[in-house]
């Protein structure tokens, strides 16, 4: 296996057998680069050797918060230079329904092939849940939908050496859009447990419970808890391609636009709730030390895009707050000027508040209870303590 990257630090650190991804130990990608199995390149050069290329390249927002394809684009074009009849090229990166065909393809077809005749195209999105354990890219069923039949055959043929179970669908547009399905879902759901968390603060329920009591519903009902807000690189984002796709056919996706809305309103009603902890001691936050716990985006992760932990941060600061972090995945925020502290219960009682933002696994909760004198839990992990334990 080939893996091309535009970044040379990434290419070398994997050819030493050394993985940067943490769901991925070196101790299973070491073997493979000894052998000869797997190996890293920059050179594009390398692709002519090679029979099927998956392209897993990002897929932001502009600063407009529309779709920005430019990585995939960009790469379509260089490897339209190398492209050559029978080779087989799959789409990964999560994006709106019509990019396989409408955009990829004809960048593809500068080589003087066509797709789905001279070579083999598809989409199939990536379902990676990083720091998941319990479905891997093996176990995790692949959904894929080819140009032609024969494209998703022979996509199928490839993903079948390494997925247990294949979902063959009728057209990229469908794999495209099952995708942002999946993401919608999510982001919508969360939005509606968060606002559900906003009204039950005000009407003194909690909503943890609430939650817990509608999940023993053992049909028609799914569990999504609330917290801080949206981060990583996909529930935030990926949404906003099918809005705007949406726009060409002249509709407007309400539901997406709304659980943004309320989503992106959860870091500032944290901090406010972290405010009135702190008026509760009579104490404000201007001038108050405040420990953030937890800063990427989601438990036992070392990903930081988009993490809400990074928007609360700006936002205690803004009111004159002194804030610190720890986070055994997050050793240093370089762009912030922060590091890590060591988690002690002389550090914790030392803080006028801690604020629990993302609940990695092995943190001692039961300390974070006793030592520190308030704590404001965004995530329901630290054992209840009246007046000192302040849930979402
Ligand atoms: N990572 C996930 O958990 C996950 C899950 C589902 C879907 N996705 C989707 O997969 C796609 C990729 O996500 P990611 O998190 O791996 O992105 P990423 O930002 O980590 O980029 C992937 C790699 O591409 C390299 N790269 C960037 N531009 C390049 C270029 N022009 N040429 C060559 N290499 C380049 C980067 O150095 C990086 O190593 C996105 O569309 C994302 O939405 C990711």
């Amino acid at each position: 296996m080939l893996g091309l990257d535009a970044i040379q630090s990434k290419v070398d650190t994997i050819n030493a057998g050394t993985s940067y991804i943490e769901d991925i130990p070196s101790s299973r990608l070491g073997p493979l680069v000894e052998k000869g199995l797997v190996r890293a390149t920059t050179s594009w050069d390398a692709l002519r050797a090679v029979d099927a290329i998956l392209i897993c390249l990002p897929t932001p927002l502009t600063e407009h918060r529309e779709p920005d394809l430019s990585a995939v684009l960009g790469a379509a074009e260089s490897l339209a230079q190398r492209l050559r009849p029978g080779h087989l090229v799959v789409l990964e990166s999560t994006t709106y329904p019509g990019t396989t065909r409408e955009e990829l393809a004809p960048v593809l077809q500068r080589s003087g092939l066509t797709a789905g005749k001279d070579f083999h195209l598809a989409f199939s999105p990536e379902r990676v849940d990083p720091g998941r354990t319990d479905w891997t890219t093996a176990t995790t069923p692949k959904v894929v939908g080819g140009l032609t039949p024969e494209c998703t055959r022979r996509a199928m043929e490839l993903y079948g050496l390494a997925c247990e179970t294949l979902v063959p669908v009728t057209s990229p547009e469908v794999a495209e859009l099952t995708k942002l399905l999946e993401n919608i879902f999510r982001s919508v759901n969360i939005a509606l447990v968060n606002e559900l968390a906003m009204l039950c603060d005000r009407m003194d329920i909690d909503v943890w419970d609430v939650i817990d009591a509608a999940a023993s519903k053992p049909f028609g009902f799914m569990p999504f808890r609330p917290g801080p807000g949206l981060g990583g690189h996909c529930i935030p984002i990926d949404p906003f391609y099918l809005t705007w796709k949406a726009r060409e056919f002249d509709l407007h996706t309400e539901f997406i636009e709304l659980a943004g809305k309320v989503n992106s309103q959860m870091p500032q009603f944290c901090v406010t709730k972290v405010g009135r902890a702190l008026n509760s001691r009579r104490k404000a936050l201007n001038g108050s030390r405040v420990l953030v716990m937890g800063i990427s985006y989601k438990a036992d992760v070392n990903d930081t895009r988009e993490s809400p932990s990074l928007r609360i941060i700006e936002l205690l600061q803004a009111d004159g707050a002194h804030v610190e972090y720890h986070d055994p995945h997050v050793p240093e925020l370089p762009k912030l000027g922060m590091a890590s502290i060591d988690m002690t219960a002389e550090a914790l009682a030392g803080y006028d508040v801690v604020v629990v933002v993302t609940a990695h696994s092995g943190v001692d909760w039961e300390m974070v209870a006793r030592e520190s004198s308030l704590v404001v839990d965004l995530r329901n992990v630290v054992p209840a303590v009246d007046g000192k334990v302040w849930k979402l």
